[in-house]
């Protein structure tokens, strides 16, 4: 007997190999405590629905994915950069206006000074919006606290998130995001502090499930992320890192050396190092919603990517300076018209990829029996839809762990 068994359903199952997005079409899923039980051809159901389940859903022909994963966000900040935008579009350029004590370190000042409700209530709707629109797990990341109050309360909003809406959290530490103005000049002091400080108590708490750092020309250098990431290997966290976004940094081999869950932007990684990162099992998140928003001119090598079976992920990075877009949906158009990936990789890069830069592969992403049922009804004639329409939101119904 299952909890529920949805039927009159076509279902995106994700599963990699096989009919294009996995499809089945009228099919049917069996659900018990949480978990896909069954999933096929409702020809094969072994009698007629209401004996099989205490509860039969009828999806009225919908399309049925897993649920969707944004694997990479800054969803918890205070104020906004709305002013920094229009000074950009007066001219200025993003590295002017950090270097003039814009850009993140101007976010840092406004989330320190917000009060824990400002913060939760703000980051509550971005999250709305991603939830309306059939996310079902999120990362989100700390980083615009840099002293140890900030970024442990960072983190424990993002916990509280999780805690209160229907959606996984998962939490990574971004100590090294910037340099913050009680370390003006003194980069590598911070980078102790961060590495030998923060993160262990980050970690101590359980707030921190993984470690990502920033490292550009105008963040850290390969050298001070690598004594983060030693940290974080002492301390049994997995890595991730804001790789090549402006330059060819080295990043992604870095990445791969490192063994990290992603590598994201990665606009200017070389073919080496994505193929350093296909070979570690390294997945790259592509990030469109900022490539956009900073009208970068410098296309990640997706042809690469492809060739060395790297696997793309796609995500909003939803932050107040480069990323301002909390649509998961508009990031798998921007992927596809921009990025020209197909419908197709954009969805997986939502779904199973997604899950699989958060280490989640194995219970997440798919629909498949043992898997968390995680699942968004849509109300699409034809997946590819998810992708092509902007700003339309065709989500019927999500299902959370079942429920
Ligand atoms: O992912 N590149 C670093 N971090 C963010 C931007 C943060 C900001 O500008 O506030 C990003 O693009
Ligand atoms: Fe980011």
């Amino acid at each position: 007997m299952f909890d529920t068994l949805v039927v009159n359903a076509n279902l995106a199952t994700m599963r990699p190999g096989g009919a294009a997005y996995g499809a089945v079409r009228d099919g049917a899923i069996g659900i018990k405590a949480g978990r896909i039980e069954w999933l096929g051809p409702r020809a094969d159901l072994s009698g007629a629905p209401e004996g099989l389940a205490t509860e039969v859903l009828d999806a009225e022909r919908a399309w049925v994915t897993p649920g969707l994963v944004d694997c990479h966000t800054h969803l918890v900040y205070g104020g906004n950069r709305a002013n920094e935008f229009e000074m950009r579009l007066n001219g200025a350029s993003y590295e002017e206006i950090a270097q003039a004590g814009g850009g993140i370190v101007s976010t840092v000042r406004a989330t320190r000074d917000a009060s824990e409700n400002e913060l939760v209530a703000t980051a509550s709707a971005r999250l709305g919006s991603l939830l309306a629109e059939g996310v079902t797990t999120v990362e989100i990341k700390s980083g615009y606290g840099l002293d140890l109050a900030t970024e442990m309360r960072m983190l424990r909003i993002a916990r509280l998130l999780g805690d209160t809406a229907p959606v996984t959290v998962k939490t990574t530490f971004l100590g090294a995001h910037a340099v913050p103005v009680e370390y003006k000049g003194r980069a590598d002091a911070y980078i102790d502090f961060v590495a030998n400080e923060v993160l262990p108590d980050a970690v101590r708490a359980g707030l921190a499930d993984a470690v990502d750092c920033f490292c550009e020309n105008i963040g850290f250098t390969p050298e001070q992320t690598m004594r983060v990431f030693d940290s974080a290997k002492r301390l049994g966290v997995p890595v991730k890192l804001h790789a090549d976004q402006r330059t060819d940094f080295g990043g992604a081999a870095l990445a791969a050396k490192y063994g990290a869950l992603s590598a994201d932007h990665i606009e200017y990684s070389s073919e080496a190092g994505i193929a350093a990162m296909a070979a570690a099992g390294t997945v790259g998140v592509l990030l469109p919603g900022a490539y956009y928003f900073l009208r970068e001119a410098h296309m990640p090598d997706i042809g690469a990517m492809r060739q060395h079976g790297m696997d793309m992920a796609l995500a909003t990075d939803s932050n107040p300076g480069s990323s301002p877009l909390v649509s998961i949906l508009l990031a798998l158009n921007l992927a596809c018209t921009i990025f020209r990936l197909t419908p197709e990789e954009a969805l997986a890069g939502v779904t199973r990829n997604g899950a699989k830069a958060l280490g989640m592969g194995a219970t997440h992403g798919t629909i498949e029996a043992g898997k968390a049922a995680d699942l968004v009804f849509w109300r699409i004639g034809a997946p590819v839809e998810l992708a092509y329409a902007m700003g339309a939101n065709p989500c019927m119904k999500v299902l959370k762990s079942g429920v």
